[in-house]
């Protein structure tokens, strides 16, 4: 079903006040995701926190299961943590890496997960082996079914890179990881919440992902989904008494769900509204979001191929809502100021948050505008016009 573009835009407050392209920073909430949170830090307030969150238990339990719908997994499959990189981290570290093994991963990985790898190597003896990319920049599946060995211990696979429109083959790469028996995880940061997300299609054991990019959910939250079978074989780096239980003074044990990757302490708020943002996004539709992403994307990367001295450097057979390009006349940095004067948001990726695919193509720092669905042509239009007065400035 096509998305009510005026419905969407009455519920998004924001809209009024600023041209948002920078969802993949951080997206606009709808109003009942603001809602929801403010109705529970107002509860925190009147009755106290604890007891606030007691009450909210059905909201908290609701949100498990809205994550575990969306990816077609199930409740005890889900941790909700801080950000995507927690998520990320708690299943990395908690690999049993020995000397030898291998972690597979792709050019278009994001820094924090590349820094992690290197430290596990550093640490264990494994190596880090990255996977050539096509001339399109998505990880060549070829190359990587013969990267396959009986020493690759992990898949680490970025779904969409911070730094670019282009969607990984994750579901060709979750076919190869499966056949080798071989756990795959899956950085879903950028596409959570864009596009629809199936754990069994995608293939992938491990899925980490943040709130408040594409599922328009607040800051300070993400999740992790973890297939079944393999939790109990992955000891998390950190413990609390949420985590395990103390069980007699030499004694404890780890829960057997992926809350053993959670803290008793959390962003109550949060997770109640990150619970309203998923419903938002499964209501719309995750098939009609990325439809009508898709196509507002396409369309800023061919108004902005108009622009004079600009370069799209977006890559990839498919591509997303992120749209990324340099331009000739002024550095990432300014654009983004100059722009800002005007109420128009966008975000700057670095080459350090992308290193190996910044070096591979030489990137400068590039202006990344990430439009959502409730963007519209018209701002596309107010966007090209304002970028060229910018430009134009130069000369
Ligand atoms: C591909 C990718 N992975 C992970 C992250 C980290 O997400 P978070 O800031 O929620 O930890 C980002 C953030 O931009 C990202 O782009």
């Amino acid at each position: 079903m096509p998305i009510d573009l005026d419905a969407v835009r009455a519920d998004t407050p924001g809209t009024d006040h600023v041209l948002h392209f920078n969802s993949a920073g951080a997206s606009l909430p709808p109003q009942p995701v603001l809602d929801a949170q403010m109705t529970h830090l107002e509860r925190e307030a009147m009755i106290g926190g604890y007891e606030a969150e007691a009450d909210a238990a059905e909201r908290l339990r609701h949100t498990y299961d809205a994550i575990a719908h969306m990816l077609g997994g199930d409740a005890d499959e889900v941790a909700i943590v801080e950000n995507a990189t927690r998520a990320w981290d708690m299943a990395f570290y908690a690999m049993p890496f020995e000397e030898g093994d291998r972690i597979l991963t792709s050019r278009a990985a994001y820094a924090s997960n590349h820094i992690a790898c290197l430290q596990v190597a550093k640490r264990t003896g494994a190596t880090v082996d990255v996977v050539p990319s096509t001339t399109r920049g998505e990880i060549d599946v070829d190359a990587l079914r013969s990267a396959m060995d009986d020493d690759v211990a992990l898949i680490a696979l970025t779904h969409v890179p911070t730094n670019g429109g282009l969607v990984n083959p994750a579901a060709e790469v979750g076919t190869i990881a499966r056949d080798a028996e071989v756990p795959f995880l899956l950085d879903a940061c950028q596409s959570a919440g864009q596009m629809p997300l199936s754990v069994d299609e995608l293939g992938c054991t491990m899925l980490s992902a943040t709130g408040r990019k594409y599922l328009r959910g607040p800051r300070g939250t993400g999740f992790l989904y973890v297939q079944k079978d393999g939790i109990e074989r992955l000891t998390p780096p950190l413990l609390d008494l949420h985590s395990a239980t103390w069980t007699g003074p030499d004694t404890y044990e780890i829960r057997p769900d992926a809350r053993r990757f959670e803290t008793y302490e959390g962003h109550v708020a949060g997770k109640v509204g990150l619970g309203v943002a998923v419903d938002y996004a499964l209501r719309l539709g995750l098939d009609s979001i990325r439809k009508r992403v898709q196509s507002l994307a396409a369309t800023l990367r061919d108004r902005l191929a108009t622009v004079f001295g600009v370069t799209v450097q977006d890559q990839g057979r498919r591509r997303c809502g992120i749209v990324t390009f340099s331009a000739d006349q002024k550095d990432a940095r300014s654009v983004q100021a100059a722009l800002r004067e005007d109420d128009i948001n966008v975000s700057v990726s670095t080459p350090n948050s992308t290193r190996l695919d910044a070096e591979a193509r030489a990137l400068p720092d590039l202006v990344r505008a990430s439009v959502h669905y409730y963007n519209t042509e018209a701002e596309i239009n107010r966007f090209v016009s304002a970028l060229r007065t910018v430009l134009a400035d130069e000369w």
